[in-house]
């Protein structure tokens, strides 16, 4: 007897549970594409290299074309088109929107998804390469614009439009230290 080749998975995208047979090989990225029409996510290089798939997985972020579909059912996937409040923009895409963090626009939902996490992950006190001092002591480090950049590295932009994507990260921290009372830098 032949071991099954597909399987039926139960993916739980933007809250919503979707039940589809899938061939073991198939990407998540290529589940939320061809399978749930979900063409926000971008595929670039399928590589894992350049981050256009970038969606969060329990909330941290994860390069879809990396990830067998198969092994993210259960998890909560939060892909671009689960990131607004209805007709009202994340801070965080309306930071890139008025901020121009864009030029042709097709690596800006893993950036936007990236940024994301790197917000949850500054304010959680994690370290980048970037990070002069890593003791406890020294406390969350400040958001600078080399932090960004460092965290942000894994979302390459063929546009170059880096200025105003660190920019749009940048604001969208102030605003959300703002929200919270903490300090960004
Ligand atoms: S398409 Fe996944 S990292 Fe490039
Ligand atoms: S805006 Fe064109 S690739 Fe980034």
């Amino acid at each position: 007897m032949t071991a099954p080749t597909s399987s039926v998975i139960t993916l739980h995208v933007n809250g919503e549970p979707h039940t589809l047979t899938v061939d073991h090989r198939t990407t998540l990225l290529d589940a939320l594409r061809e399978r749930l029409d979900l063409t926000g996510t971008k595929k670039g290089c399928d590589h894992g290299q350049c981050g256009a798939c970038t969606v969060l997985l329990d909330g941290r972020r994860a390069v879809a074309c990396l990830q067998l579909a198969v092994a993210a059912e259960g998890r909560a996937v939060t892909t671009i088109e689960g990131v607004a409040d209805g007709e009202r923009l994340h801070p965080v895409q309306q930071a890139f929107l008025e901020l121009d963090g864009y030029q042709c626009g097709y690596c800006t939902p893993g950036q936007i998804c990236s940024a994301l996490a790197v917000l949850d992950e500054h304010a959680a006190g994690w370290p980048s390469a970037a990070t002069d001092d890593v003791h406890p002591e020294a406390g969350p480090p400040a958001l600078t614009d080399a932090e960004i950049r460092e965290r942000m590295s894994g979302n390459l932009c063929r546009c170059g439009a880096y200025p105003t994507i660190v920019r749009a990260v940048a604001r969208a921290a102030e605003e959300r230290a703002e929200r919270s009372g903490a300090v960004v830098a």
